[in-house]
């Protein structure tokens, strides 16, 4: 296996440990980073385990059978996961999106939920708590998630077509168990549900129309990403990349839209409507219109390693600060420090130099 084949290549790096400062200050909930950026979501990875093989994302060709993922004694257990998470609360973080992987497979994931649904803001108000999953157990699961506190769920969601859907999953799952999995979601109250298809030309570029006839008028949210450069194992090229401009023509030439303004600073997703009252749709354009400056986005691995870019090659050990007996000040002091020092913009300068860059993988982060 090539260097840049080998996968979730930071596992063969021991991560830096965090810097505690020597007199820490208590958390004042508005660090901004060296670009004048606050910080304000949280995503969690759960588990570096997938049910699926999407074949950008986890191939079966480095993701097979002799896999070793992460022991469970490497993971951050849920009281580990709430500590932190709280000391990200008192640094500003008002959202958590749980990711993986796909956490839904994580056990007990209802019991972490609900004890990240008691965590509340210094004004009081729970966090908006949400999660990224393919959706396969949605539909066991949507109720139970529901009422231990979670608030919105985002299923991706690669195809319509079930031939297709069963090819890019490559475990042959069928596409109807992921559309119950929606309306489960929904029916228990997780609304409004986004659905994120990645689009990949010449794979599932001819379902973009059949998806957003299907959405249209739905009450779910269907957002359409480009096909990103992350990870090292996805064979990413720019001739698979759909733009967003490529996208919106092909619907709107279907079903007339119109943008929309932002709902808040830095939303991944621009936001379009159908003329006719149909709802919206969302377009994510990491690669022709990066959105790094609004980046409010600080990633935390399985294993506890904090990543302030999707894609960093390098994560803090902040699992080495939580079991080397260090107290919530220092560890607060830490995060703030690396949150401070924070440059990144990855993708308004993905080039030729950045190319060879050691990344992580997305199956390790998270989307
Ligand atoms: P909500 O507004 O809470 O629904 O979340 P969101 O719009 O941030 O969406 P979500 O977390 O589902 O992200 C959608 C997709 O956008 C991810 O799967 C990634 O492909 C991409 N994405 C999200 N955050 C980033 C980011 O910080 N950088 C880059 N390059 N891509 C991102
Ligand atoms: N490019 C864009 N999005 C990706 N995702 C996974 N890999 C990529 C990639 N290479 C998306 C998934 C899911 C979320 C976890 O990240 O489709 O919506
Ligand atoms: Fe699993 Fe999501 Fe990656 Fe597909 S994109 S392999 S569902 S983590
Ligand atoms: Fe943020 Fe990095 Fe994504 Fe830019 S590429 S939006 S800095 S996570």
């Amino acid at each position: 296996m090539s260097e840049r084949n080998v996968p979730i290549a930071e596992r063969r790096y021991a991560a830096p440990v965090p810097e505690v400062p020597e007199r820490p200050l208590p958390p004042t909930g508005l660090i901004a980073d060296r670009r004048g950026r606050r910080l304000h979501d949280l995503r969690i990875s759960i588990t570096d385990r997938c049910n699926f093989r999407c074949t950008y994302c986890m191939p079966k060709s480095v993701f097979g059978k002799d896999y070793a993922f992460l022991p469970h004694a490497s993971l951050l257990s849920f009281e580990e996961i709430v500590r932190l998470t709280r000391l990200f609360v008192a640094h500003g973080v008002e959202k958590v999106r749980l990711t993986g992987g796909e956490p839904l497979v994580r056990r007990d994931v209802e019991r972490l939920v609900g004890m990240l649904a008691a965590i509340r803001l210094p004004d009081g108000t729970p966090l908006d708590l949400t999660l990224t999953t393919n959706g396969s157990l949605l539909a066991r699961k949507a109720r139970s998630l529901r009422d231990a506190g979670l608030q919105r769920v985002t299923v991706s969601l690669d195809a319509l077509d079930d031939a297709v859907f069963r090819t890019m999953n490559d475990v042959d799952f069928p596409v109807a168990d992921v559309l119950a999995g929606i309306e489960a979601a929904a029916a228990a109250g997780l609304r409004p549900v986004k659905v994120n298809m990645v689009v990949k030309r010449g794979v599932n570029d001819h379902e973009i129309v059949p998806m957003a006839r299907h959405f249209r008028a739905s009450g779910h949210i269907l957002r359409f990403i480009e096909f990103m450069d992350v990870g090292a194992s996805n064979g990413w090229r720019m001739d698979d990349v759909v733009p967003s401009a490529e996208v919106a023509g092909r619907i709107g030439a279907v079903f007339p839209i119109e943008p929309l303004e932002a709902n808040y600073d830095g939303e991944v997703a621009e936001r379009w409507h159908y003329l006719d009252g149909a709802g919206e749709i969302g377009l994510i354009s990491s690669v022709t219109r990066p959105f790094c400056g609004g980046c409010t986005r600080v990633r935390l691995s399985t294993e506890g390693r904090l990543y302030t870019c999707l894609f960093a090659s390098e994560g803090k050990d902040l699992r080495a600060l939580l079991r080397g007996g260090y107290d919530d000040m220092q560890i607060a002091a830490a995060i703030g420090a690396i949150w401070a020092a924070r440059d990144d913009r990855y993708s308004e300068l993905r080039s030729a130099d950045t190319a060879g860059l050691r990344r992580i993988e997305m199956s390790y982060i998270g989307g």
